[in-house]
């Protein structure tokens, strides 16, 4: 089953809920979606939790649910789900193992920017702060601050050093209150420099 989100964006975040009410999808305030949003869903409850102040470029697919097969069995044709395509389909019932599984939770950090037509895959987690290039095919985690690209996604650069990359961790800017963020948009749009850092560190002291 596809599901599709057009063109999300919220200040307060926002959900999307299954007819049996499981939270399928969960986009963090500020965040936004700018096109098509598809759930390639395979019918298992699981969750895609998108972060704060997300830039998403549509469309993007999430295959989630129990998107995989079982590649290590003998063959990967999922029996039990196509037993109504054989003669004796009770017996197939009978004996035959779920080939689906689920791969866990996908997670979309904070502040991440994601490009054009993207394919993120069930169970990743992409870290705060990184950009995920156009046409990336992401299937595994990505870590925070980097730039990844290609099919796979692969690290292409970081965006900043390590260092600065561990300081803007901490002060995890997406999480102040709302006021603060406002009041300091310019900050956020400067180069993280040691004025600049030393400065985000002061506000998240408080
Ligand atoms: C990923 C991206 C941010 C990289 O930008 P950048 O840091 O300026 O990268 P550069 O152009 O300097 O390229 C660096 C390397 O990454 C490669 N690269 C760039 N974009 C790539 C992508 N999408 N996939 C794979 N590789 C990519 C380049 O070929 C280059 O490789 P090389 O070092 O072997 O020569 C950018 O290419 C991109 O995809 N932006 C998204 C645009 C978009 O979708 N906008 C929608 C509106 S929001």
């Amino acid at each position: 089953m596809i599901i599709t989100l057009n063109h999300a964006e919220s200040k307060t975040g926002q959900s999307y809920y299954l007819p049996d009410g499981h939270e399928l999808v969960t986009i963090g305030p500020y965040s936004y979606i700018f096109g098509q949003l598809l759930v390639d869903f395979y019918g298992q409850h699981s969750h895609i939790r998108i972060g704060k102040f997300c830039s998403i470029k549509g469309p993007i697919t999430f295959l989630t649910g129990g998107s995989n097969h079982r590649s290590e069995w003998i063959s990967t044709y999922p029996f039990l789900e196509k037993a109504q395509l054989f003669d004796d389909s009770d017996a197939i019932y009978r004996t035959g193992k779920k080939t689906n599984y689920a791969s866990g939770p996908t997670t979309i950090g904070n502040d991440v920017w994601i490009g054009y037509d993207c394919s993120i895959r069930e169970g990743v987690t992409v870290g705060d702060g990184a950009i995920i290039g156009m046409k990336a095919l992401v299937a595994k985690d990505v870590p925070p601050y980097s730039v990844v690209g290609g099919v796979p996604a692969r690290i292409l650069r970081y965006r900043f050093s390590q260092k600065i990359i561990e300081r803007l961790l901490k002060v995890q800017w997406w999480h102040w209150p709302a006021e603060l963020i406002e009041q300091h948009t310019q900050l956020l749009c400067s180069l993280p420099d040691e004025a600049q850092l030393e400065q985000m560190e002061r506000i998240a002291k408080g």
